[in-house]
């Protein structure tokens, strides 16, 4: 069952009913001012940090779920509506919402009367613009009024829903005409203000919530201003604020008439804080007057129509644009949807907000996360390489100079998070993925170069190298008794915690290891992982290639040494027979092994391993991705292990804890299906990773939305698995590592086209049932319109490959570097 449908030519997802099986989100903003916004506008900003710097609240885990977002409310002659239909939730005759690259149209119909409302983060600009444009297509005229309403959060969101006994004495603001300031703690230590207003005069405001709710016994679905249709003038002091315009409206029949509102951010420097006057109309109860400057210059710039289109046109651009990147053209819809809009669009908001902030990721636990914002870097390095470039050396920095990482760091302070810690023993090598991956798309050594400061030395000299060097190092300064990396808190699976063995309520799987390990330096000795092996001998060629192209022929054979003895003692220690065990635990036995009880069989670490070509000669990889599919493939895609835990087992933690099915016990954690896709492609079996794609991506489960229940537009971290319950039930959408990972595993593995560092790979594997396909590549300046034939109608092989005309061996397309644009010819066969 579907509640939408694509509208690929606007780059749209269309939603036609309000009651979708879970709110359906979009994210306005890609640089500093960022909103969350569902199908029924629910959702809130923050500008950069959403925890540090919230400026609209939200209640998280509600009933009913999506509550608090910025709402527009009617009242036709008692008839009390919303335009996206929440909070009142009156049944409206007609409902769209349309989710598009950057912006959201809602619009909303009852008794002849129309509300469209368009909402956009405008490109360099720090606040949401709202456009209401109601018509009324009845016959008689209308007089009707409107409210706006946005409830202030006071700025610290994790402060703000707990530290009540101050924060209810807290509240401040300013209004002065048609604006309302949030100005909460702006005297004293803030700098910071928020603002909301309206292009035309208004005929009352509310900026008290419980004035504008008329009693605390009444919800967002029963204002009793609203309800009154009456302003009542409110003004907050010291209690919770909220900014709400009230204006009457008169329409002929087929006439409209268009508002526009602004939610802003500004910042003033700490001398220019205050105005030196006070203006007559300003409402306030203090001595003192917020400096206004920078709203009014931001309310200029978009308080009229023609202002707001231009403002969206540039938003098309700049999306028409970053999608021009990497456009492709399969025989496939949907995949030619995910690749062209969907996927990279989810990449950028991912390389924006890595795990913070999502309808399940509440922006008050984490910030950035290091593997997460890393491997996001994958998929999007292509869109805007300087801001990857930026991103890298800002990770960077928050590594110690040991090679170990902070896990997470803020992105307003750009410090690591000393609660959380590190010790994740996966962390340091996404670090080398990443900043190979930012060569190989822009040829730029000289990041290599860039002074990167430890997080333990922020005034030393250190290159971007060093940080390289230190990170592989750490993974071989690491091994256990087996010569494989010590498994440490955690690897890539936070929830295999083998030096964790938890025992009371309350212990935090991510942040508690047993005392037992203390004297052993925090973790154990014993517990290896062999994810991270395999990820060791798949990222350190990268590592092994920059250092011969600076000519350290020397330190690259010392480098690939390490790698050939890791696949080495991965073969001898780690490979089961028919797959490669997932772990050694703190007890030395194996994980992941078919003499084990259950857990037989683990995800992580195969694809990496099959394309690290461990056991390759003695047929390990195709033993091991035909156990992969005997096991853990099923009908909504792969599980991440089998059999699913049924007790706790205390030596491996929190994976023991989830029932059957979910997260990282046996559910489909689709982040690591990619790797499989990506290593059954490299493999040569086009069919199989195609399956393995379409099975996960988003497009491809729209029909079954009912099931699915999150977006049909973007990846979600996780799909109930085989022994859920909810089997096929999507979790956790927006925010996750699969986004980038999807994009690599269509664009790079399937498709094949995937830049190298000394130029770009056209190696398609697909299913052989095509024809061919076209794609346009960007690449470091120059075009490249490479089309695929495939008249044999096989998976992978290239035949032949022309550049303009000129066969080349191989598949690697030289970087002309001319500007110009080249036509790749490929005949597969
Ligand atoms: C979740 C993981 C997550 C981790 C860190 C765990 O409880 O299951 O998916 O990465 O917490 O926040
Ligand atoms: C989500 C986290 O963001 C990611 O870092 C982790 O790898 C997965 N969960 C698996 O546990």
């Amino acid at each position: 069952m579907k509640f939408g449908h694509f509208d690929d030519s606007r780059k749209e997802y269309v939603i036609n009913t309000p009651k979708t099986p879970y709110p359906w989100i979009n994210y306005l903003g890609n640089q500093g001012f960022f909103s969350l916004i569902s199908n029924t506008a629910g959702g809130y900003s923050f500008y950069m940090d959403a925890r540090l710097r919230r400026i609209t609240r939200y209640r998280y885990n509600n009933v009913p779920l999506d509550m608090g977002g910025r709402y527009f409310y009617i009242n036709d002659n008692g008839t009390v509506w919303n335009p996206g239909w929440s909070p009142v939730k009156t049944e409206l005759d007609e409902y769209e919402c349309r989710h598009g690259m950057g912006y959201t149209i809602i619009e909303g119909k009852k008794n002849g009367l129309k509300a469209e409302v368009t909402f956009f983060v405008p490109q360099n600009y720090d606040g949401e613009v709202q456009q209401v444009v109601l018509t009324n297509e009845g016959s008689e005229a209308k007089e009707f009024s409107l409210f706006s309403m946005a409830e202030w959060c006071l700025w610290d969101a994790q402060d703000d829903c707990t530290n009540f006994q101050r924060n209810f004495s807290t509240g401040r603001v300013e209004i002065e005409g048609s604006t309302i300031y949030h100005v909460t703690e702006y005297r004293d230590r803030r700098n910071h203000y928020a603002f909301y207003t309206v292009n035309d005069e208004i005929d009352g405001y509310d900026t008290d919530r419980d004035a504008f709710l008329g009693s605390i016994y009444n919800g967002w679905d029963n204002p009793e201003t609203v309800k009154a249709g009456k302003a009542s003038d409110s003004f907050a002091d010291g209690w919770s604020p909220i900014a709400s315009h009230f204006k009457k409206i008169t329409l002929a029949p087929g006439e409209s008439k268009t508002l526009i509102y602004i939610l802003g951010y500004a910042e003033n420097p700490q001398d220019k804080k205050f105005a030196s006057e006070k203006p007559a109309n300003l409402l306030t109860r203090e001595a003192w007057v917020l400096n206004k400057e920078k709203a009014y210059a931001m309310i200029d710039k978009y308080n009229t129509p023609e202002k707001v289109a231009k403002g969206l046109e540039e938003l098309r651009t700049t999306w028409e644009n970053l999608l021009s990147i990497y456009k492709v053209d399969t025989p496939d819809d949907k995949v030619n949807r995910m690749v062209n809009i969907w996927n990279q669009y989810q990449c950028m908001v991912t390389f924006n907000l890595s795990r913070s902030a999502s309808y399940f990721e509440s922006g008050i636990g984490r910030g950035m996360g290091f593997r997460d914002s890393n491997q996001d870097i994958l998929g999007f390095v292509h869109q805007i390489p300087d801001r990857a470039r930026a991103r890298l050396i800002d990770i960077a920095s928050t590594q110690l100079s040991d090679g170990g990482c902070y896990h997470q760091y803020q992105p307003l302070t750009k410090k690591g998070n000393a609660d959380i810690g590190g010790d994740f023993s996966d962390d340091p090598l996404w670090m080398i993925m990443s900043v190979a991956a930012y060569i190989k798309e822009t040829g730029d050594w000289g990041i290599l170069d860039a002074n990167v400061p430890f997080d333990d030395d922020p005034e030393g000299k250190h290159t971007m190298l060093e940080h390289l060097n230190v990170s592989f190092y750490h993974i071989v300064n690491n091994l256990g008794p087996h010569g494989l990396p010590l498994a440490m808190r955690a690897d890539w699976n936070d929830c295999i915690n083998l030096s964790c063995f938890s025992d009371t309520p309350g212990e935090s799987f991510q942040t508690y290891t047993n005392p037992k390990f203390k004297a052993e330096g925090g973790y154990s000795k014993i517990a290896e992982s062999v994810f991270v092996a395999a990820l060791f001998t798949y990222t350190g060629p990268a590592y092994v290639g920059i250092l011969e192209h600076l000519g350290k022929a020397d330190e690259a054979a010392k480098a690939q040494a390490e790698i050939d003895k890791m696949k080495k003692n991965t073969m001898e220690s780690a490979f089961d027979g028919e797959w490669f065990l997932r772990a050694y635990d703190a007890n030395g036995e194996k994980m992941g092994s078919h003499e084990c009880e259950e857990g037989k069989i683990f995800i992580e670490p195969q694809g990496f391993a099959v394309m690290s070509e461990i056991g390759k000669d003695v047929g390990a990889d195709i033993k091991t991705l035909n156990s992969i599919d005997k096991y853990l493939n099923c009908e909504y895609g792969l599980v991440l292990n089998n059999p699913a835990f049924t007790k706790y087992y205390i030596q491996y933690g929190e994976i023991s804890t989830y029932p059957g099915g979910y997260k990282e016990n046996a559910g489909i954690f689709t982040h690591n299906n990619a790797w499989i896709i990506c290593a059954e492609a490299y493999a040569g079996r086009g069919e199989k990773a195609f399956e393995y794609y379409s099975k996960i991506a988003p497009a491809f489960t729209e029909e079954t939305s009912d099931i699915h229940k999150t977006e049909p537009y973007v990846y979600g971290q996780m799909i109930g698995g085989k022994d859920a319950k909810n089997f096929g039930q999507g979790k956790n959408s927006w925010l996750t590592g699969t986004a980038a990972w999807n994009m690599v595993a269509i664009s790079q593995y399937i498709l094949g086209i995937k830049p190298e560092f000394d130029g770009l790979r056209v190696d398609p594997s697909i299913p052989s049932a095509w024809d061919g396909f076209k794609v346009e590549r960007k690449f470091r300046g120059d075009v490249y319109e490479i089309e695929i034939k495939n008249p044999d109608h096989v998976c992978k092989g290239v035949k032949k490959l022309t550049v303009d005309g000129n066969e080349i061996d191989g598949c690697i397309v030289p970087v002309a570097g001319d500007g110009q644009t080249h036509k790749v010819e490929v005949v597969l066969g």
